[in-house]
């Protein structure tokens, strides 16, 4: 028999009867329908994935529910609404950083993360943290332009410290 085990999603706590190696993933998808977390790999690799693990870009597919216990997940619903978007994904928007868009969760939950303790990155910085997040489209230039709008704009509001 399962244990339950209990962690916070979007600010949310839930519980779950669920293997403990339950892939983190495949709970947010499929029990909690929260399909900003893409099924990419499945190994760790391309960064689709990634979900905030209390503040830290953390790769849900291989993160597993037991390790999850007690935490606070922040996914790409979690960090913004539709009205009131994260800054990030409105300077995503803003830059048409996407082609297929299968990637844009892993960047942007990634660069979200990545600015919240580096608020006033250059470019280079930015490249570095987001290079191990696949993008297979090519839109890298729109993506590295994304961030840093992103970083301007939080640091003109000085709004660093959201998460
Ligand atoms: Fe998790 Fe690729 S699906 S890193």
């Amino acid at each position: 028999m399962a244990d339950v085990v209990t962690l916070t999603v979007n600010g949310t706590p839930h519980s779950f009867a669920l293997p403990r190696d339950t892939p983190l993933l495949f709970v947010l998808r499929n029990d909690l329908s929260l399909n900003g977390p893409k099924f990419g790999c499945g190994l760790g690799e391309c960064g689709a994935c990634t979900v905030l693990m209390d503040g830290v870009a953390a790769r849900a597919c291989v993160v597993r529910l037991g390790t999850a216990e007690g935490r606070s997940i922040t996914t790409l619903e979690g960090l913004g609404t539709p009205e009131r978007p994260h800054p990030v994904q409105a300077a995503f928007i803003a830059e048409q950083a996407a082609q297929c868009g299968y990637c844009l969760n892993g960047m942007i939950m990634t660069a979200a993360a990545f600015l919240l303790r580096h608020p006033d990155p250059d470019l280079e910085a930015v490249r570095q943290a987001l290079r191990f997040n696949l993008c297979r489209c090519g839109t890298h230039v729109e993506i590295l332009n994304a961030v840093m709008r992103a970083a301007r704009e939080m640091g003109a509001a000085g709004a660093g410290d959201k998460a």
